[in-house]
């Protein structure tokens, strides 16, 4: 081991396996094969709330086995009940599984699932989230577990802006939907599965089938957003369908049943009051929210969570208002709560702007805290002033025109705005393993899932750094629930969580020397403050909208962040990049719509839910400063995952006001509501 080779951390190092990925020797979960597999192809609910009475199948199908819950043998829950699948006559969503069709063939299943029979007691549905909806509650905590709300001084004074902003659905459409393949020999159940944490997911399947030996294999993932962070109904299928057959079952998820089974961002409705001095001091901030769950399981979404964070004011007051309806159960997607909630905040900031006639830079920087707004917590760092300061000066904010409607080239509206950005720094326990292999490389192993964003590469590059060797001496493995247990990668705390693992291993192996070490972080994040901890950022955006047709174009977007260290820079960028582009899908194209009257979101498949495409992107870019916050972890890293789609889409709806004088409040941006 030599102290003289250079730092990989902080190095552009390519993804490890992105020979694999583009040759297509890459393994995704559906695609192991297997002998004798049989596929399932799931039956969703046809209606949003009712009983299922029969199932009557055409008699010439060729279907291998046909289960529901009149004779799918009995499981346990675990800790979610949408994991009970094929257990009761109750019908909760529409979309639901209510049976599965397994067959040799994937067509021939899938033509029993048609021409199959449900008889159904359907009963009254509500499938509308609403603002005075009388069945609104405080839920006890909103995710992860949060007070519902908060409260400081005297909020109910009289306010600049008083507004009302609202975001639809949001569906999450990772490029490789949710698959899995079970294969149950004696009591030991193997699953490949498509998810974002194969430790837990092993736990959550022995649970559920009441067996110690679970073993979840999850090599390659194309995305998940959040949708795969626990075991979802279609790895609960397969391995009740292996166990009823005796044979290998292969269950993907369709694209339309993504929209239903694996897990929306829910809607929201959100009342944002702010007061000011005439010099642009907040007086009050109220941030109150409205989301939905099913009737299956209490989701409740930390919408408003971030304001609590964001800006000093001595009379505030956070909310959150739930309503149980007969809808599918919303889930985390990409900065869940923080996305919508931040959209509000950083919109109503906006407005607060215009009517105090200020810079909307000059008032974030004047209600900056010196700590945590409502807990007095220093923060561990925060630079979200030099991130809106250095950001405006990158991105050409100066001699900006603060009034809107001023600037128009032909056909066009040109208009610049400016957003806030944040998001919770996380770490969550994980055990890893290095060993000394004879051919001199080391072996790193850990349960941890990499679901295209680079997760492989940098814990090898951490491993390199706190060996003290070069990356090509190590050999990295993840994704597998019989490596060391590893947590979700999800919250944005993969790369903390499981580099700390590594990095304590390794440090482990060279003080203690011998052939393997074992780290686990435990104790040591159990221990830590968790508040005062976020990585901040700063949004910019110029757009320009057709005077005639209301046509948006975002001609650029640049975002500033301050992240800790950034492990890889190419990685780092790709995920900021990532999560922009989807915070200008949130702001102008995605949209579930719903018809309340079969309780569904109609346009459920990429031909009618709206994503950017590569045509939508012009120019775009990210850059950071130079953090490194000791305090977080070893490796001085915060997370990046999702704070891009964080206040991007404020950015973009600010530009939109600034371009034509037109507040839209309703996500998102379609060109009908600037006409
Ligand atoms: Mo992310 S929504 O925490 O996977």
């Amino acid at each position: 081991m030599s102290a003289t080779v250079p730092s990989a951390v902080g190095s552009p190092l390519a993804r490890l396996e992105g020979p694999l990925k583009v040759t297509g020797a890459a393994k995704y979960a559906a695609e192991y094969p297997q002998d004798d597999i049989a596929y399932g192809w799931i039956v969703p609910s046809p209606v949003p709330r009712g009983r299922l009475i029969d199932v009557i199948t055409d008699p010439t199908d060729d279907a291998v086995a046909v289960l529901w819950h009149g004779n799918a043998p009995e499981i346990a829950a675990a800790d979610d009940p949408e994991l009970a699948v094929l257990q009761s006559e109750r019908i909760s969503y529409r979309g639901q599984p209510v049976a599965l069709v397994v067959a040799d063939t994937l067509e021939a299943a899938r033509y029993a699932a048609r021409t199959l029979r449900l008889e159904i007691e359907a009963e009254e549905h509500d499938a509308v989230l609403r603002i005075d909806h009388p069945d609104l509650y405080t839920p006890e905590k909103v995710n992860p577990a949060f007070p519902a709300e908060s409260m400081m001084g005297d909020p109910d004074q009289e306010v600049l802006v008083d507004v009302v902003y609202s975001t639809p659905a949001l569906h999450n459409n990772p490029m490789e939907p949710h698959a899995t393949i079970a294969r149950w020999d004696g009591d030991q159940l193997t699953v490949f599965d498509s998810n974002q944490h194969p430790s837990g997911i092993a736990a959550t399947l022995g649970q559920v089938f009441g067996v110690e030996n679970v073993r979840v294999i999850t090599e390659h993932v194309g995305g998940g957003f959040g949708s795969k962070g626990t075991a979802r109904p279609n790895a609960v299928l397969a391995a009740l369908a292996a166990k009823v057959t005796g044979r290998p079952v292969k269950v993907v998820v369709t694209r339309q049943q993504m929209f239903s089974i694996v897990g929306h961002r829910t809607p929201t409705v959100q009342r944002i009051r702010l007061g000011a001095d005439r010099d642009g001091t907040m007086t009050v901030i109220d941030h109150q929210a409205y989301s939905q769950s099913s009737r299956l399981l209490e989701f409740a979404e930390q919408t408003a969570v971030s304001t609590r964070h964001m800006y000093a004011a001595p009379n505030r007051r956070t909310g959150h208002h739930l309503v149980r309806l007969d809808m599918p159960t919303p889930r985390w997607m990409r900065a869940p709560g923080e996305a919508p909630g931040m959209f509000a905040l950083e919109c109503a900031v906006d407005e607060l702007a215009a009517e105090l006639g200020m810079d909307p830079i000059e008032l974030r920087i004047r209600n900056e805290p010196s700590a945590e707004p409502e807990s007095g917590t220093p923060f561990t760092s925060r630079h979200y002033v030099d991130c809106l300061r250095q950001g405006a000066e990158r991105f050409g904010w100066a001699g900006r025109d603060p009034r809107p409607r001023q600037r128009r080239e032909g056909d066009w509206w040109i208009g610049t705005g400016v957003a806030g950005a944040t998001y919770p720094t996380m770490a969550q326990p994980s055990a890893a393993r290095v060993s000394a292999l004879p051919d001199g490389r080391f072996e790193v192993a850990i349960g941890a899932a990499d679901l295209g964003t680079g997760a492989r590469t940098i814990l090898t590059q951490i491993a390199a750094d706190a060996l003290g060797v070069g990356v090509d001496r190590i050999a990295i493995r993840i994704g597998d629930s019989s490596l060391p247990q590893a947590s979700v990668a999800g919250g944005s705390s993969g790369s903390a969580s499981w580099g700390w693992a590594v990095t304590g291993a390794c440090r482990a192996l060279r003080e203690n020397g011998g052939d393997q070490a074992v780290f686990d972080t435990t104790e040591l994040i159990e221990q830590q403050e968790k508040d005062g901890r976020h990585a901040f950022g700063a949004h910019f955006a110029e757009v320009r909208v057709d005077a005639v047709t209301g046509e948006v174009r975002v001609s650029r977007l640049f975002g500033m962040y301050t992240a800790g260290r950034i492990l890889n820079p190419r990685t780092a960028r790709s995920q900021f990049l990532g999560g922009m582009i989807m915070g200008m899908g949130m702001a102008l194209h995605e949209e579930g719509v719903l018809d309340p009257a079969f309780g569904e979101w109609v346009n459920n498949d990429l031909a009618g839910y709206h994503i950017p495409a590569h045509a939508d992107v012009e120019e775009i870019d990210a850059a950071w400063l130079d953090e490194h916050d000791e305090q977080i972890n070893p490796m001085g890293s915060k997370g990046i995952g999702e704070i891009g789609i964080v206040g991007s889409p404020a950015a973009i709806v600010n530009a939109i006001w600034h371009a034509t004088g037109i507040r839209v409040r309703d996500l998102p941006v379609r060109l009908d509501k600037l006409l």
